[in-house]
């Protein structure tokens, strides 16, 4: 059998006894067998530039972590100048964040060129590699450059933006063209597929053959559909542990018998943070029988701090959260609880489990995962009940949640007022059919499909 090599940006680091889990590693957990290599950075930044040779390796449960250090001008100019500051942006639509400076492109080309530097000498002629994210676009046509004939997969996690918004990317066809350099391409949803093949059609000129497939320099890539998922199963387990657990019993305490409504998010414009606060307190303004009932926990764990617009962000929800608490808190209640910490996986586990509504409102989302855990958290006999942003790749699938248009606050608001008064048997039904649709998409399913594609074991998608 085929080694699998998985690269990406970020390697989960092994910690004692195993791997820290999260992201990633949960979805890649079924494939990630003994034998498997894991490249990518190490997660430090050194003084110096670092060398191709200097590749450090721990093994885990039988999985080899291979990394490589960041300079810190690799660092500022690779992941947070063009990797966060414009392809980010770019890929969420918000082309007015964008900060293209073609210093930053080319060190974020040379950084794919030092991975691949660094990788190609650990690969064999028939490993299955499988690259992951906006970060590593290029890293497949600098390994076929250095001669590797091995199959190479990549999966985009963020949503994927049509022709009329990639254009305003300086050099929108180089991007594409190092897409078409893989032998699958995956993305999360129909629409982003769709999107990618608009753009190799009308910025690229080439007409994709009626399976979907796209021939590009003498190769053949798939545009493949494959929504990430959750295990399920194990989710949902972790939650009621985590129900008799310490966090929980201090959490359900602080409530005292009040309705639990909760967000968690990294801290990031993405979001859609300052829209869902200002839904809350418009909930508070128009329907004042929630006051003193409920208590919104947002988590909004801080993210990127090195690229400016983060911080903005950090100090506008800064501002929202203090006003909101002013205007809204009774010497005896507290509207918001906000954290800027994250929490461990565990611990929110048991967190959705308690709350009644989870409000996951991005303005743009590849998929969002917390949308599928707090689903798959709940108890099927009281669930609680998820408020969905339109335009995060979930809502493809969930579509039994309560599905809002995120820049709107008044309809966030409504929705809200909705959850908090529905009965349980709407609650039931509607957590039954979200519950059958997170585990069918789940985890397992998602790594099986891409890999039977990178193998060539299966025919490619129609367009
Ligand atoms: C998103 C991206 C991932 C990234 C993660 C955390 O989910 O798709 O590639 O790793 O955010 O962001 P960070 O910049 O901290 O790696």
């Amino acid at each position: 059998m085929s080694r699998l090599v998985i690269v990406s940006n970020r390697v989960p680091t092994p910690v004692e006894g195993g791997v820290r889990a999260g992201g990633l590693t949960v979805a890649l957990a079924d494939a990630l067998g003994p034998g498997t290599l894991w490249f990518g950075w190490s997660g430090r930044r050194t003084a110096r530039a670092g060398t191709a040779s200097a590749v450090a390796q721990v093994e885990a449960q039988g999985i080899t972590y291979a990394t490589i250090d960041l300079s810190e001008t690799e660092y500022r100019l690779f992941y947070a100048g063009y990797s966060n500051g414009v392809l980010w942006p770019l890929l969420h639509f918000r082309l007015g964040l964008v900060r293209y400076r073609a210093e930053e492109y080319q060190a974020w080309q040379a950084v794919n060129h030092r991975f691949a530097d660094a990788l190609a000498p650990l690969l064999r002629p028939d490993d299955l590699i499988w690259v992951h994210d906006y970060h590593l676009v290029p890293l497949g046509e600098a390994l076929r450059a250095r001669g590797v004939t091995a199959r190479i997969g990549f999966f985009l996690h963020t949503p994927f933006v049509p022709p009329e918004v990639l254009r305003a990317l300086p050099r929108a066809e180089q991007l594409l063209a190092s897409l078409c350099a893989y032998d699958v391409v995956g993305f999360h949803t129909a629409g982003f597929r769709a999107g990618f093949l608009r753009g190799v059609t009308e910025i690229l000129g080439l007409v994709p053959e009626a399976d979907g497939r796209i021939l590009f320099g003498g190769r053949r890539v798939a545009a493949i559909v494959d929504p990430i998922g959750i295990d399920a199963g194990g989710f949902a387990a972790t939650a009621e542990q985590a129900w008799g657990g310490t966090e929980v019993r201090r959490l359900r305490s602080s409530l005292a018998g009040r309705t639990l409504a909760i967000g968690v998010d990294r801290l990031d414009y993405s979001k859609g943070l300052v829209q869902r606060l200002d839904a809350f307190g418009r909930l508070l303004a128009r329907h004042p029988e929630h006051r003193r009932r409920v208590s919104f926990l947002q988590v909004a764990a801080r993210s990127r701090e090195d690229v400016s617009d983060y911080r903005d962000l950090r100090n506008e929800l800064d501002r929202i959260v203090g006003e909101t608490i002013g205007q809204y808190s009774e010497f005896d209640w507290v509207p918001l609880r906000y954290m800027t910490r994250p929490l461990r996986r565990r611990t929110l586990a048991g967190f959705y489990r308690v709350a009644h509504m989870a409000v996951v409102t991005p303005l743009r989302d590849g998929m969002n995962l917390v949308a599928k855990e707090y689903v798959a958290a709940q108890d099927p006999a009281d669930p609680g009940v998820l408020i969905l942003s339109c335009f995060a790749g979930a809502a493809e699938d969930l579509t039994d949640a309560l599905i809002v248009n995120p820049f709107d606050a008044d309809e966030i608001a409504e929705a809200m007022h909705s959850a908090l008064s529905m009965r349980l048997e709407e609650r039931q039904a509607r957590h039954q059919r979200l519950a059958a649709r997170v585990w069918h998409n789940d985890a397992q399913r998602f790594s099986r499909v891409f890999l039977d594609h990178l193998r060539g074991s299966v025919a490619a998608e129609g367009k």
